[in-house]
């Protein structure tokens, strides 16, 4: 059955981005200002930025940097955290993930392609026992959006998340039986959330190393991460201008 949600305009997206690096150059083109009268409990560092663009409320959200290291708190963990945090302040109409992942060439991937998630699990929740192996996985498809895909000739693939950069032969097996091309520290996590609340939920992901070649994936994901932020960027701000005046049924 079709909602009345569902047949209007969307108006407020969220946007979890787990780097501030991904995310300044989104809050430049956005015109977005940090919230002065924070949304979160007083303390953690996860930070609201929002503003109108065109007809949208956009609210981008960084879940900040740890407040003992002073990193970008990646991860699922602060993922799920600020995810559920900002659905429940700002009640979105959409949830966009987006951020940078690896990608395997041997399914096509290559450095800075852009890439829409089709479907996203976890790759190191192994829980060799019946039924709790598939809750571990939590296989789950995004939200469908074929108009999108065929406006704007992003790539397609499924998405497998973990809490490491770098895979071991375990979570290989899994990634494999996962079907992904790409490999990232959040996405599943922001859709366990958004499932949960039955907020829709899209992936943007661009790809700033390669799995399944020879460099070393920490130096690899350092050269390219500010050159594929912009192709990100890019693909984020042409997303948001065809979200802009449809309905979710249009997507
Ligand atoms: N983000 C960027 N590259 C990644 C990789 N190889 N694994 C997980 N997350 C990433």
């Amino acid at each position: 059955m079709v909602t009345e949600t569902e047949k209007r305009a969307i108006s407020t997206i969220v946007i979890v981005i787990a780097m501030q690096e991904e995310a300044i150059p989104l809050i430049k083109k956005f015109n977005l200002s940090q919230d002065t009268n924070p949304l979160f409990p007083k303390g953690v560092p996860w930070v609201r930025y929002h503003g109108i663009y065109r007809d949208l409320n956009i609210n981008l959200i960084w879940p900040g940097k740890d407040l003992n290291l002073g990193v970008n708190s990646v991860c699922t963990v602060s993922a799920s955290l600020v995810t559920y945090a900002s659905i429940q302040a700002l009640k979105p109409d959409l949830i966009i993930n987006t951020g940078t992942s690896g990608g395997f060439k041997a399914k096509g991937a290559c450095i800075g392609d852009v890439y829409i998630a089709s479907d996203v699990a976890f790759h190191d929740r192994r829980i060799p026992i019946p039924v709790y192996d598939a809750y571990g996985v939590g296989a789950r498809r995004s939200f469908s959006t074929p108009n999108l895909l065929k406006a704007l000739n992003l790539k397609v693939a499924k998405l497998s998340t973990g809490d490491s950069l770098d895979m071991s032969p375990e979570d290989e097996v899994f990634i494999t039986a996962n079907g992904a091309t790409l490999k990232d520290m959040e996405g599943a996590a922001v859709t366990y959330v958004a499932y949960l609340l039955s907020v829709p939920a899209i992936f943007i992901k661009a790809v700033t190393d390669i799995i399944d070649g020879d460099k070393p994936t920490a130096e690899e994901f350092r050269q390219n991460l500010a050159a594929v932020t912009v192709a990100l960027d890019a693909a984020v701000t042409q997303v948001i201008d065809f979200i802009s005046g449809k309905s979710m049924l249009e997507l």
